[in-house]
C-alpha cells in the first residue's frame, strides 16, 4: 500500500494552481517562442533572413511588443533560454516586457533525446532542478518538456511508451517542487499514412499512460497543463477528415484518459496551418461531449507563419507583421471558446501547410 507523498505544501500546491489557471483563464492560450536556434534558423531562412542572435531577438521583439490587448489572447508565452536574456528595442528584458502585459512566462526545459530502432527515447534528467530553480528566479513560473512518439509499424513500442511517460512524469514533479508549473508533452508525430482512428487508439494509449506515470509520481494535477497534439490523420493519409471529426476524435480520446482535475489542455498545431490550426479548435470546443478542463492552444508554427511572411526581415514592416500576429492570436482565442466564424478570407500564408517531416522543436 502506498503512503501520501508529502512533497507540496498547500501553499505551494496553491501558487501552482494559480499560474496553470492564469495561463488558460477563458479566451487564453499560449505562445510556443521557444524555437531552438537550430529551428529558428529554418523559419528566418524561408523569408530569406540570416539566423544571426540580433535577427531572432528582433523577431521575438515583434512579438512581445505587440499591443497591450494581445493579453486578452494569450496567457502565457514560453521562451527558449536565450531569448529569456535578451532586450527588447527599448531595452528592457524580455520577461519583463511579457510581465508587464500580464502575461506568464515559461520556459522550454532542454530535452536531450537519443533514438533508438527510429523511435524517439529521453535522456538523463541531470541537473534538471537546479535549472528549474535558476529559471524561476529569473522570472519563470511555468516550463515544457516535449516528449515525441510516431505511429508506424511496431511503433509507438510499449517501451517508448512507458519511458516517455516515466521521464515526464519525473520531470513534472521536479518542476512541482520548484514551483514550475510543468507543461506536460507527449507529442504523437503527424507523420504516417494511418487514419484518424488509429491515431485516437494510439493517444489514448500514450495519454493513460501518462496519467497512470504522473500519480505513480506524485504530481500534482491541478498544477500541471497538458501539451497534446490534436487527434488527427497521418500527414500522408489519402482520406481526409472534417474540424468536426477530428474534435470528436480528439475530446473522446481526452475523456478517456485525463483526470478532470487537469485544468487545461493546450494543443500543439503540429504542422497544421494557421487556419487549419484554429478550425480545428473550434470544432473541438463545440463537440456535444463533457469538456472539463479548458481546450486551447500553445501554437508556435500557427501563431507565427503569417507574421514572419509580413516581416521579411525588414524593420518597416513590423507593424504589418504584430497586426498578422494579434489577428491569429485573437482567432484562437475565439476557437478556444468555439466562437470563431471563419470569413473564408483567410490569407495565403494562413492557409499553407507548416508541415515538416520528423519535426524537432
Ligand atoms: P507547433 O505549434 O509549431 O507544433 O509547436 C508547438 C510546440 O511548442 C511544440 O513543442
Amino acid at each position: 500500500m502506498t503512503h501520501q507523498y508529502p512533497c507540496l505544501t498547500p501553499e505551494q500546491k496553491k501558487e501552482l494552481a494559480t499560474i496553470a489557471q492564469r495561463i488558460v483563464a477563458s479566451g487564453k492560450g499560449i505562445l510556443a517562442a521557444d524555437e531552438s536556434v537550430g529551428t529558428m534558423g529554418k523559419r528566418l531562412q524561408k523569408i530569406n533572413v540570416e539566423n544571426t542572435e540580433e535577427n531572432r531577438r528582433c523577431f521575438r521583439d515583434i512579438l512581445f511588443s505587440a499591443d497591450a490587448s494581445i493579453a486578452d489572447s494569450i496567457g502565457g508565452v514560453i521562451f527558449f533560454h536565450e531569448t529569456l536574456y535578451q532586450k527588447s528595442d527599448k531595452g528592457v528584458l524580455f520577461p519583463q516586457v511579457i510581465k508587464q502585459k500580464g502575461i506568464v512566462v515559461g520556459i522550454k526545459v532542454r530535452c536531450l533525446s537519443g533514438s533508438d530502432c527510429h523511435e524517439h527515447f529521453p535522456l538523463g534528467l541531470d541537473g534538471l532542478s537546479e535549472r528549474c530553480a535558476q529559471y524561476k528566479k529569473d522570472g519563470c513560473d511555468f516550463a515544457k518538456w516535449r516528449c515525441v512518439l510516431k505511429i508506424s509499424d511496431g511503433c509507438p513500442s510499449a517501451l517508448a511508451i512507458a519511458e516517455n511517460a516515466n521521464v515526464l512524469a519525473r520531470y513534472a514533479s521536479i518542476c512541482q517542487q520548484n514551483g514550475l508549473v510543468p507543461i506536460v508533452e507527449p507529442e504523437i508525430l503527424p507523420d504516417g499514412d494511418h487514419d484518424l482512428q488509429r491515431c485516437q487508439y494510439v493517444t489514448e494509449k500514450v495519454l493513460a499512460a501518462v496519467y497512470k506515470a504522473l500519480s505513480d509520481h506524485h504530481v500534482y494535477l491541478e498544477g500541471t497543463l497538458l501539451k497534446p497534439n490534436m487527434v488527427t490523420a497521418g500527414h500522408s493519409c489519402p482520406k481526409k477528415f472534417t474540424p468536426e471529426q477530428v474534435g470528436m476524435a480528439t475530446v473522446t480520446a481526452l475523456s478517456r484518459t485525463v483526470p478532470a482535475a487537469v485544468p487545461g489542455i493546450c494543443f500543439l498545431s503540429g504542422g497544421q496551418s494557421e487556419e487549419e490550426a484554429s478550425l480545428n479548435l473550434n470544432a473541438i470546443n463545440q463537440t456535444p461531449l463533457n469538456r472539463p478542463w479548458k481546450l486551447t492552444f500553445s501554437y508556435g508554427r500557427a501563431l507565427q507563419a503569417s507574421a514572419l511572411a509580413a516581416w521579411q526581415g525588414k524593420a518597416g514592416n513590423k507593424q504589418a507583421a504584430q497586426e498578422a500576429f494579434c489577428t491569429r492570436a485573437k482567432i484562437n482565442s475565439l476557437a478556444s471558446k468555439g466562437e470563431y466564424k471563419p470569413t473564408g478570407l483567410a490569407d495565403k500564408s494562413a492557409t499553407q501547410s507548416l508541415y515538416t517531416a520528423s519535426y524537432v522543436y
